[in-house]
């Protein structure tokens, strides 16, 4: 089955074509980075002005790529939300326009359902090889997911495709909303999580000695605020540091933030006792937090599954993939599929709404 997926939840306008939910035929983005940059953060009405720009282009060249017209589609996979509503609105008008002209099924998507189907995507590249295929392994059900992105970061039991349950949460800001914080406060840009991951690579995680959040070792919820507040009160009181010190200072705060996520993982594990954990979402491409979960998977007897970095950035594959398994249960949206801002990640014990 091809499936044609869409997304525009945020600032990247994706497209997408994945068959059988495993083989990548391509996978096109187009981030809106330099528009918002000189604001600091994403603005929703230029988001979606620019989605409505890039949405047809984008989508052209996903079928180009993948060497398709429509009339090869098979049904179409759109996030549905959560997010940005302006954004989200354009791909899921264009879903729908194409769905009702092509007379194709349709499939809303959670956002975070499909950051968490990347890792059932072969290859890591904008197309997936015959090899990759082949060799492809994705963890089996039931697993446990650390999903940390830019406006979530929580710890989740999937118990299959489609059915997940939350163990714990953020209080308070996601990992990659600190990570853009604390990077703006260094002079680093928007988004900053990716400058702070290559800086910190000659820096020394000694160098500060952040506060350990939620000390409690039965807790497998998240805080990062108060490590956010203490950076900007070092900040304050030693300036913005520059070559070695702003190496150094990276190193210490990621590797805080990163003790962290692994620390309550490991701990969520030993709760649920499951074998296998995924990491997921933009965050998941951290160089430090992808080996630091590798070295606790290894101690602790845990695999670890990480999508290529390409996959864990907001893209269209993944919802392509995760559309598929909908489709495949039988799933269908009516052409009345609404864009949600706000939207609880799907579990089969809850009543799900199609719309
Ligand atoms: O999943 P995503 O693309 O969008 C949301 O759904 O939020 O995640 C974006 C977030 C941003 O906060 C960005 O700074 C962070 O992921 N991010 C990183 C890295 N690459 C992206 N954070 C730390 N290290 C990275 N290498
Ligand atoms: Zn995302």
């Amino acid at each position: 089955m091809l499936v044609l997926g869409l997304e525009s939840s945020c600032d990247e306008t994706a497209a997408a074509v994945v068959e059988d939910g495993v083989r990548v035929r391509s996978d096109v983005i187009s981030s809106q980075t330099e528009v918002h940059a000189r604001f600091g953060g994403v603005v929703p009405e230029l988001a979606s002005r620019h989605h409505v720009l890039n949405v047809m282009p984008v989508l052209q060249s996903a079928l180009d790529e993948a060497s398709v017209t429509l009339d090869a589609i098979d049904a179409i996979a759109v996030t549905r939300g959560p997010g940005l509503v302006g954004a989200l609105l354009v791909a899921v008008q264009v879903a729908k326009a194409i769905a009702y002209a092509r007379r194709l099924p349709i499939v809303g998507v959670h956002h975070h359902e499909g950051h968490l189907s990347a890792v059932h995507l072969a290859g890591a590249g904008r197309a997936s090889t015959d090899e990759e295929v082949a060799a492809h392994r994705a963890p089996s059900f039931a697993h446990l997911a650390l999903l940390v992105s830019g406006g979530h970061t929580s710890l989740i039991e999937v118990r299959d495709h489609g059915d997940y349950r939350e163990l714990g949460r953020t209080l308070d800001d996601a990992a990659g909303e600190a990570f853009d914080k604390v990077a703006k406060l260094l002079g680093l840009g928007y988004p900053g999580g990716a400058v702070i991951d290559r800086l910190a690579r000659t820096g020394d995680i000694h160098f500060l000695k952040l506060p350990r959040p939620l000390p409690r070792k039965e807790d497998v919820n998240f805080s990062f605020s108060g490590m956010k507040t203490w950076m900007l009160n070092w900040v304050q009181q030693n300036g913005v540091p520059a070559e070695q010190k702003l190496a150094d200072v990276c190193a210490a705060f990621q590797h805080a933030v990163v003790t962290s996520l692994v620390s309550k993982t490991r701990e969520a594990v030993r709760q649920s006792s499951v074998q296998q954990v995924q990491l997921s979402g933009g965050v998941a491409a951290n160089s430090h937090l992808r080996a630091e979960l590798r070295k606790a998977g290894q101690e602790d007897g845990f695999e670890v599954f990480v999508p290529p970095p390409r996959r864990c950035t907001d893209n269209a594959a993944m919802i392509a993939a995760a559309g598929y398994h909908r489709l495949v249960r039988g799933e269908r949206a009516p052409l009345d599929l609404r864009a949600e801002a706000t939207l609880p990640l799907p579990s089969r014990g809850a009543r799900e709404s199609a719309a």
